[in-house]
C-alpha cells in the first residue's frame, strides 16, 4: 500500500470518512455521505498551558454533522445496511448515536428508529426527534435498552448499527485515527486520550493505527492509549485500577456524564488489552473535574464540549498532576461531542443571562472593570 495509498488519499479531494474508502467495507454506490469526519486537529497552546502540556492537540469531533463523533460509525453502518438491502435501521443510544443514526437514515431514504434511556438530556431527545424517525424512550438504564435492542434483532429484519451492524460501526470510528495520523504528516502521536462508554471507540482507534502499520503506511506506531470514564460509571477503569480482567457491571450509573453511562461495556475487555499493551492507562474523572474541563476547553481553546467529550481534558490535567504525563509529551485529546446537547450542565457553568437597558452608559458600566475598552 504504502506510498501509493497515501498519495491517492492526499490527492483524492474527498473530505471526511470516505476519504479512506479503500479501507472501509462498503461499495461506492451505497455510501451515505452527510459530511461525517474531516474534523480539525487543533494545536491548543493556551489549553496546553492550562493543563501543563506543551504539545497538546485537540481532535475536535464536536463539529460533525450531528455534533458528535457518532456520525463516523453511523455513516459506515447505515451505508452497509443499504448495501445489505435492509430498509429499517436503528440503534440503542446514550444520546449521541440516536441523532447520528437518524440523520444518516434520513439521508439514505431508510426508516429510522432509536431506543434511549428516558434519563437522556432533553436537547438530545429533541435533536433526535427532528430527523423524522421513531424516538423511543425507555424507562430503564442503557443496559436495559441494549438488551431490548438485541431481542429486537432476534425477532425482526431490522439493522441495529451497534448490534448486528456493529462490525461496520467500528470501521467508521477508526477513521478518526487515520485523520490524526494524516494531519500530523503521516506520523503516529505519542499519546492519545479517548472517552470510553462501551470502549468501542477506544478499540477502533487502536485498530485504525495497527492497520496503518500493517499496511506499511506507518513504519512504527508506538502510540500510548489512555481511556477515560466518569467516576460514577467506570467499570473499565475500575478493573484497570484493580489489575484484573474482570469487568464488574455498574447497575445504577450516577454521573452527569450521561453519554458515557454504560454499566456493562461491550468492548471493555478489548479496551483493557489496548491500554495495557500500549503502556497506557484507563482513567476515571469526577463530575466536578469534568465541569472544570468544559470551562477550560471553552476558555482556552474556544471549543464548546459536552461532558462526554470533555472528560479527556479532565484526564490529561489529572495525569499531568499525577506525573503519568510529562510536560514535554505530545498528547492528542479526543473531544467527541458538542456542548449544545447538555443545557443543564451549561446552565450550571454560565448562570443566568443579564439584560441591560439600551444605553451606551449601561454597556460601559458592564465593561468598566475589564481591559476591553477605555473611556
Ligand atoms: C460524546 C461521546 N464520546 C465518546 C463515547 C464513547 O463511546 P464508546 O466507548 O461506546 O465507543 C460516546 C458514547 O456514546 C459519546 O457519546
Amino acid at each position: 500500500m504504502h506510498d501509493g495509498w497515501r498519495d491517492r488519499v492526499s490527492s483524492s479531494g474527498v473530505r471526511g470518512v470516505w476519504r479512506y474508502a479503500e479501507l472501509l467495507p462498503v461499495q461506492k454506490q451505497h455510501r451515505v455521505d452527510i459530511g461525517a469526519g474531516g474534523t480539525p486537529l487543533v494545536r491548543s497552546t493556551e489549553l496546553g498551558k492550562a493543563v501543563g502540556i506543551r504539545n497538546l492537540y485537540v481532535k475536535n469531533d464536536t463539529v460533525n454533522p450531528t455534533y458528535s463523533f457518532k456520525d463516523r460509525p453511523s455513516s459506515v453502518a447505515v451505508s452497509k445496511a443499504r448495501e445489505f438491502g435492509i430498509n429499517i435501521v436503528g440503534c440503542a443510544s446514550t444520546g449521541n448515536l440516536a441523532s447520528a443514526t437518524l440523520a444518516h437514515a434520513a439521508a439514505a431514504g431508510l426508516v429510522g428508529f432509536v431506543l434511549m434511556p428516558d434519563t437522556v438530556e432533553l436537547p438530545k431527545v429533541k435533536q433526535a426527534s427532528i430527523y423524522g424517525g421513531n424516538v423511543i424512550l425507555v424507562d430503564g438504564t442503557y443496559d436495559d435498552v441494549n438488551r431490548l435492542a438485541y431481542l429486537l434483532v432476534d425477532r425482526s429484519d431490522v439493522g441495529i448499527v451497534n448490534v448486528n451492524l456493529r462490525p461496520y460501526y467500528v470501521e467508521g470510528s477508526k477513521t478518526m485515527m487515520y485523520e490524526v495520523v494524516e494531519h500530523l504528516g503521516w506520523r503516529a502521536p505519542q499519546h492519545i486520550v479517548v472517552p470510553m462508554a462501551s470502549g468501542a471507540l477506544f478499540g477502533a482507534l487502536h485498530k485504525g493505527l495497527r492497520e496503518l502499520e500493517q499496511f506499511g503506511v506507518l513504519e512504527s506506531a508506538e502510540t500510548v492509549f489512555h481511556g477515560v470514564q466518569p467516576e460514577g460509571c467506570s467499570p473499565i477503569s475500575t478493573a484497570y485500577a484493580a489489575g484484573t480482567d474482570e469487568i464488574r457491571p455498574v447497575k445504577k450509573p450516577e454521573t452527569l456524564v450521561k453519554s458515557l453511562a454504560i454499566g456493562t461495556p461491550g468492548d471493555g475487555a478489548y479496551a483493557l488489552t489496548v491500554a495495557r499493551t500500549t503502556g497506557g492507562t484507563c482513567q476515571a474523572v469526577s463530575d466536578e473535574e469534568t465541569v472544570e474541563a468544559i470551562k477550560l476547553l471553552s476558555k482556552h481553546a474556544g471549543i464548546f464540549a459536552e461532558p462526554g467529550g470533555a472528560v479527556t481534558v479532565a484526564a490529561v490535567k489529572k495525569m499531568r498532576d499525577e506525573g503519568v504525563l510529562d510536560t514535554g509529551d505530545e498528547v492528542v485529546c479526543c473531544v467527541t461531542g458538542a456542548g449544545f446537547k447538555v443545557d443543564e450542565v451549561v446552565d450550571r457553568i454560565v448562570g443566568p443571562t443579564h439584560v441591560v437597558p439600551a444605553k451606551l452608559q449601561s454597556i460601559l458600566d458592564v465593561l468598566k472593570d475589564r481591559p476591553v475598552i477605555t473611556e
